[in-house]
C-alpha cells in the first residue's frame, strides 16, 4: 500500500492535533503507530478511515487522495477499509455470526446465507467456530475482540486499521488477538495499528511512525527506531514504556 499524507492539519476547537503533517510511504505492509497518550494517534487512524475530516491537507492511498468533499465517494471509501476499536463494538444482542454477517448483508449487500457461509469459514478458521452461536456477554475479552476483527476482515478490506485492539483486555487475553492480527499479517492483510504493545510493534511493523507533539516526531523501520538512533523524545518514552518488559 501506498500512503501519502500532505500537510494534513487536524483541529478540536483551539488544540491544533496535527499541525501540517506530510509522509511518503512507497510500500508498506503493515504500519504502526506509538507515541504518548494524547498525541495524536486515533486522530490520525480515524482520518485515514474517512471517519474525520482534516481542517487542512490530503491523504492520499495507493495514488487516489480520499475526498472528504463528497459524502457519498466517502462512504464508499470506508466501505472498503476494516476497522476494530480498543472496545469490541459488538452488538449485544446479536450472537457472533450475526455481528459478522449483519455488515455483509446490510452494508455490503451480500445475500443471507452467502454471509452466513463467509462468516462461517472465518470463525472455523480463526478457532471461533464453537462461539458462533454465543452472544458477546457469554464471551471472554479475547474472543470478543477476535469476533471483531473476523467481522472486519469479513468484508474483504483493502486494509484493516486497529485502534489498541488489546488495550482493553485482561493481560491474559493480549496474546491470542496478537497472534490473530500476525497471523492476517502473514497472510497478506495490510495493516495500520496503533498499540501500546512495544513487543509486538516491533515484530510485527514493516515501519513504524511515532506520533506526538502535533505530528511524526520520528519514523523508521523498528530496528532504526527502536535502535540508539532515535530522537530524544522517542528513546524517553521507550525507555518508560520498556522500563518493566
Ligand atoms: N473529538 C474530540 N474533541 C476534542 N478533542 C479531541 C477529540 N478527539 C481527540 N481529542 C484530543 O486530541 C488529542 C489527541 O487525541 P488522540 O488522537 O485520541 O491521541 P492518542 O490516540 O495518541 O492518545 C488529545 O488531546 C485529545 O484530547
Ligand atoms: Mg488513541
Amino acid at each position: 500500500m501506498k500512503l501519502e499524507l500532505r500537510n494534513l492539519t487536524k483541529t478540536y476547537g483551539p488544540l491544533t492535533v496535527l499541525d501540517r503533517v506530510s509522509l511518503s510511504l512507497e510500500e508498506v505492509h503493515s504500519l504502526v503507530f506509538i507515541g504518548p497518550s494524547g498525541g495524536g494517534k486515533t486522530t490520525l487512524l480515524r482520518l485515514i478511515a474517512g471517519l474525520e475530516t482534516p481542517d487542512d491537507g490530503e491523504i492520499i492511498i495507493n495514488d487516489h487522495p480520499v475526498e472528504f468533499g463528497s459524502e457519498e465517494t466517502l462512504r464508499e471509501y470506508r466501505k472498503r477499509i476494516g476497522m476494530v476499536f480498543q472496545a469490541y463494538n459488538l452488538f449485544p444482542h446479536l450472537t457472533a455470526l450475526e455481528n459478522i454477517t449483519l455488515p455483509l448483508v446490510k452494508v455490503h449487500g451480500y445475500a443471507p446465507e452467502r454471509a452466513r457461509e463467509e462468516a462461517l469459514i472465518l470463525l472455523e478458521r480463526f478457532h471461533l467456530a464453537d462461539q458462533a452461536v454465543k452472544k458477546p456477554a457469554q464471551l471472554s475479552g479475547g474472543q470478543k475482540q477476535r469476533i471483531a476483527i473476523c467481522r472486519a476482515v469479513a468484508i474483504r478490506p483493502e486494509f484493516l486499521l486497529l485502534d489498541e485492539p488489546t488495550s482493553a483486555l485482561d493481560p491474559e487475553y493480549t496474546s491470542e488477538v496478537l497472534d490473530l492480527i500476525g497471523e492476517l499479517r502473514s497472510e497478506g492483510m495490510r495493516l495500520i495499528l496503533v498499540t501500546h504493545e512495544m513487543g509486538f510493534a516491533r515484530q510485527a511493523a514493516d515501519y513504524l511512525l511515532f506520533v506526538g507533539d502535533g505530528g511524526i516526531i520520528s519514523q523508521g523501520r523498528p530496528e532504526i527506531l527502536f535502535g540508539k538512533t532515535g530522537d530524544e523524545r522517542v528513546s524517553r518514552f521507550l525507555n518508560k514504556v520498556l522500563k518493566y518488559n
